[in-house]
């Protein structure tokens, strides 16, 4: 019999400092009205001062853990997603993240892959359950993005915020309650697209402060056009037309970037979940905050279908089509 692995739980947290637009008027040269039109940005989330990635994961992560009824002995594997984890590189915000919810020899990892971090997260989950390697998995994606972001840059400072979405993965042998398939990829000629310096790279360059840098509008221009084919790639792949989708998830970066690929996609608005008006990009915690979001809202039931896709840095992309099954 087939083995699949199931996300049978979803949780989130988002920190309760709010940064408005009026509030970055006053800060550098911008305007709520310019960041709406482009972005859909009205306002994101900031860590508190005493809380990193770490933090804001343990809060979704226990979310996660008691709507899946399971405690933390019964995971067998801790993948964390993340860019503006705990520490530059050691140790991992996964381990952080395990040891305060009391794991005992789990192993725990973080998986980079900027934006995108939540689908390549799924996509190593799926493995390791689909092989046998694990049961259970605890997905999280958590972002102190903030912490990265230089408030005199206005092209940056006003699109990132901070916050933390977690699921809980499980192996089943029903494939109605299944992640379906995901499909990961990535351009590294482009990674100078979206960047964090600090590493060793760090000391061959100028030695950069460690902000995140994009090339905003160059990156705009690719992402709907890659995104939309990702996303119809797997469900052409796997015979899903954009009628039986009944939630799109995507990352949440940019709410024009969102509606050109419903519209690529033929997905109506009603099924398009947008969550960037009040939290702007959290990179890898935006999607499973969104379908936080709709599962709060009582609009994810068990059963129903998931279009997930994302593109970040690296460059990375992914898409997902996933059945809820919390
Ligand atoms: N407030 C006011 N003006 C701003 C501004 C701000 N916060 N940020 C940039 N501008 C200005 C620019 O300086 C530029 O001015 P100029 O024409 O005088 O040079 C003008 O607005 C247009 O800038 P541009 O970067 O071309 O705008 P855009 O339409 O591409 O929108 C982004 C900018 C960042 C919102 C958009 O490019 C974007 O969303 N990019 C992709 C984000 C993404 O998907 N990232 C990957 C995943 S993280």
């Amino acid at each position: 019999m087939k083995r699949f692995a199931s996300i049978v739980s979803i949780g989130a947290y988002a920190p309760p400092k709010i940064l408005t637009n009026a509030d970055l008027e006053k800060m550098v040269d911008t305007s709520d009205e310019w960041i709406l039109k482009r972005t859909g940005i009205r306002e994101r989330r900031i860590a508190a001062d005493n809380e990193a990635a770490s933090d804001l994961g343990v809060c979704a992560a226990k979310i996660a853990l008691e709507r899946a009824n399971r405690r933390i002995e019964d995971i067998d594997l801790i993948i964390l997603a993340s860019l503006s984890g705990d520490f530059h590189s050691m140790p991992s915000t996964a381990c952080v993240l395990a040891g305060k919810l009391g794991a005992k020899n789990t192993p725990a990892f973080d998986l980079l892959a900027a934006c995108s971090g939540f689908i390549y997260a799924l996509s190593a989950a799926k493995a390791y359950i689909e092989s046998g390697m694990a049961e259970s998995v605890l997905l999280v994606g958590a972002e102190a993005a903030s912490r990265f972001i230089d408030y005199s840059d206005r092209s940056t400072c006003v699109l990132f915020g901070d916050g933390a979405g977690a699921c809980v993965l499980a192996a089943t042998d029903d494939p109605k309650k299944a992640v379906i398939d995901v499909e990961i990829a990535s351009n590294g000629k482009k990674w100078d697209f979206l960047t964090i310096d600090g590493g060793s790279r760090s000391t061959i360059q100028s030695g950069g402060a460690p902000y995140i840098k994009m090339k905003g509008h160059e990156t705009f221009k690719i992402a709907v056009r890659i995104i939309s084919a990702s996303a119809a790639a797997i469900c052409k792949k796997n015979g899903v037309t954009s009628e039986e989708i009944d939630h799109f998830i995507p990352h949440q970066a940019n709410e024009r970037i969102i509606r050109a690929v419903g519209t690529a996609l033929g997905i109506g608005e009603e099924r398009i979940v947008l969550t960037v008006d009040r939290y702007g990009n959290t990179s890898a915690a935006s999607i499973p905050m969104a379908i936080n979001h709709i599962y709060e809202e009582k609009r994810l039931k068990t059963g129903d279908l998931m279009l997930l896709d994302a593109f970040g840095g690296g460059l990375t992309w992914g898409s997902a089509l996933a059945r809820f099954a919390g």
